[in-house]
C-alpha cells in the first residue's frame, strides 16, 4: 500500500480525535501485514495526564481487533513540521509492532519517513508478542463469533441524494458514481464484463436500530430487521443491485443505486443468479 493512501486514512483518522483542551488533532493509521487499515486519534482528558496519543490508540485498537503484524504506520497533524511519534508511543509501536516504517505527514503535503529504530534508538525490551500469537489463546468452545470486525471500506458513492429521504420513487432510473480508491483501481479488471453489480455498503449515517417496527416501505405493516431493507439495522450494511453505466479508471458509472452520497462503499461483487426450479 502506498504512504499516500496510509497517510489519507491517518488524516481522516484526525477528523475521530477528541482533543478538546489541547486543539492539537492528530490521526494515526497502522497498515497491518496483510494490508488492512486500523485507525486512531488522540483522546484526551480532563485530568490532562490520563490523555492517549493517537499513535497508541491505533495500535491498541488494531490488537484487540486481532493483528499482531504491522509493516508501517502514518501520522497527520497540521503542524510544520509534522509532529513525530512521542517517546511513550514510540516503546509502545516498538514492542507491539517491531521496526515499523514511521510516515509524518501535515496537511500541507510535508511528509518524512523514517524507521522507528531511527526514531527509538535504544529501545527497552524486546518484542514478546511472537511467542504470543493471538490463535494460542483462543480457547475452543468460546464464543469468539461475537468479536466486532473492522472493515476499510474501497471507495465512496456520488449521488444526488444528500439524505435518505432524498432518494425519489423513481432512483432505479437515476445515474450516481462510485468512485473506488486508486489503490484498489486494478480489483475492477473485468467488472465491464459485468452488467450489474452489487454493491455492500456502509449506511454511515444509520444510528441504532429496531427489531420490530412498522415498515413504510411495506405498506406500514409491521416486519422484523431481516425481512427487510431498513437502514436501522444491528450492523448498517447495505445491499444494493446497479446497473454498470461506465467504467473509467477508477470511476464507475451506475443506474439505480439507492445510496447517498458520500456513502462509504465497502466491497463490490458480481450477481449469481439463482437456478430457476
Ligand atoms: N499527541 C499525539 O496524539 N501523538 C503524538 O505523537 C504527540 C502528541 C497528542 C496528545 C495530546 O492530545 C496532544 O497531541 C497535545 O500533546
Amino acid at each position: 500500500m502506498k504512504d499516500q493512501t496510509l497517510l489519507k486514512a491517518a488524516r481522516a483518522a484526525r477528523t475521530r480525535a477528541y482533543a478538546p483542551y489541547s486543539g492539537f488533532l492528530v490521526g494515526a493509521a497502522l497498515l497491518t501485514e496483510d494490508n488492512r487499515i486500523v485507525t486512531g486519534g488522540n483522546i484526551e482528558n480532563a485530568s490532562y495526564g490520563l490523555t492517549v496519543c493517537a499513535e497508541r490508540v491505533a495500535i491498541w485498537n488494531a490488537v484487540h481487533a486481532g493483528h499482531r503484524k504491522f509493516t508501517k504506520i502514518a501520522v497527520a497533524t497540521d503542524s510544520v513540521p509534522p509532529a513525530s511519534p512521542c517517546g511513550a508511543c514510540r516503546q509502545v509501536l516498538w514492542e507491539l509492532g517491531g521496526n515499523i516504517e514511521v510516515i509524518m505527514g501535515n496537511l500541507s503535503g510535508e511528509q518524512i519517513k523514517m524507521p522507528l529504530i531511527e526514531l527509538l534508538a535504544k529501545p527497552f525490551g524486546e518484542a514478546c508478542w511472537e511467542a504470543n500469537p493471538v490463535d494460542d489463546q483462543l480457547l475452543a468452545g468460546e464464543e469468539t463469533w461475537r468479536l466486532p470486525f473492522t472493515a476499510n471500506p474501497i471507495g465512496y458513492v456520488i449521488s444526488d441524494y444528500p439524505e435518505p429521504q432524498k432518494i425519489p420513487d423513481h432512483y432505479r432510473e437515476l445515474l450516481s458514481k462510485i468512485i473506488v480508491d486508486p489503490e484498489f483501481e486494478e480489483g475492477l479488471y473485468r467488472l465491464d464484463e459485468e452488467k450489474e453489480i452489487i454493491v455492500i455498503s456502509h449506511l454511515h449515517k444509520a444510528k441504532g436500530y429496531t427489531l420490530k417496527e412498522q415498515r413504510s416501505g411495506r405498506g406500514h405493516e409491521v416486519y422484523g430487521v431481516f425481512a427487510c431493507r431498513a437502514p436501522l439495522r444491528p450492523n448498517a450494511l447495505a445491499q444494493s443491485i446497479a446497473k454498470l453505466v461506465a467504467i473509467e479508471k477508477n470511476v464507475l458509472t451506475v443506474r439505480g443505486l439507492d445510496l447517498i452520497n458520500g456513502t462509504p462503499v465497502i466491497d463490490l461483487k458480481t450477481v449469481i443468479p439463482l437456478n430457476q426450479d
